[in-house]
């Protein structure tokens, strides 16, 4: 199975659950990366990515290449910002097609994860959606109980 694991992460956390998970499938990861970024700490960061969300706002992304049809499963993964997809990931859905494949979820939040696969399956039509799964905040987890349950997740989604 070629497996696709793609992901945005502004301060590591879905890094470390895509990095990961490609350790077991041994796939293709795509990091979508901001064309500016730049670390924020605090009010600061809230108050910069809540008002991506609110605004419905579209960052800029650094070019990337993404071909879906290479793909039998792709793996998609967002931090949780106010309750939805970090607006970088809406960037690249609204500019790359994805349809007619198998699609997984994974979000990283800091215990609300809100609706936010109910979100993404509705960016994202005419997929069939395999399993989703969240981490709250796991960069502060411990890691061998992490990897057990993304091995167990592989396992449900591509065993
Ligand atoms: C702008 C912003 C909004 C956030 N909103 C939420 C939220 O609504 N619910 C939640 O549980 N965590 C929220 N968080 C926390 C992140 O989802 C959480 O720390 C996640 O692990 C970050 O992933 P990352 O390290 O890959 O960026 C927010 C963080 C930021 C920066």
């Amino acid at each position: 199975m070629r497996i696709g694991v793609i992901y945005f992460s502004y301060e590591g956390n879905c890094r470390l659950i895509a990095e990961q998970i490609n350790a077991v499938v041994q796939g293709d990861v795509l990091a979508l990366q901001l064309e500016e970024h730049k670390p924020r700490k605090g009010l600061a960061k809230y108050v910069w990515g809540g008002r991506q969300v609110v605004l419905n706002q579209r960052p800029a992304l650094k070019p990337y290449t993404f071909d879906s049809t290479a793909y039998d499963l792709i793996i998609i993964g967002t931090p949780v910002w106010a309750g939805s997809p970090a607006p970088a990931l809406d960037a690249f859905l609204e500019q790359t097609r994805i349809a007619g494949k198998k699609l997984a979820l994974f979000c990283c939040c800091a215990g609300g994860k809100g609706k936010v696969f109910d979100k993404l399956k509705k960016r994202l039509p005419g997929n069939t959606f395999v399993g989703e799964i969240a981490f709250i905040n796991p960069l502060k987890q411990d890691t061998e109980a992490l990897v057990s349950k993304i091995r167990l997740w592989i396992e449900e989604i591509a065993g």
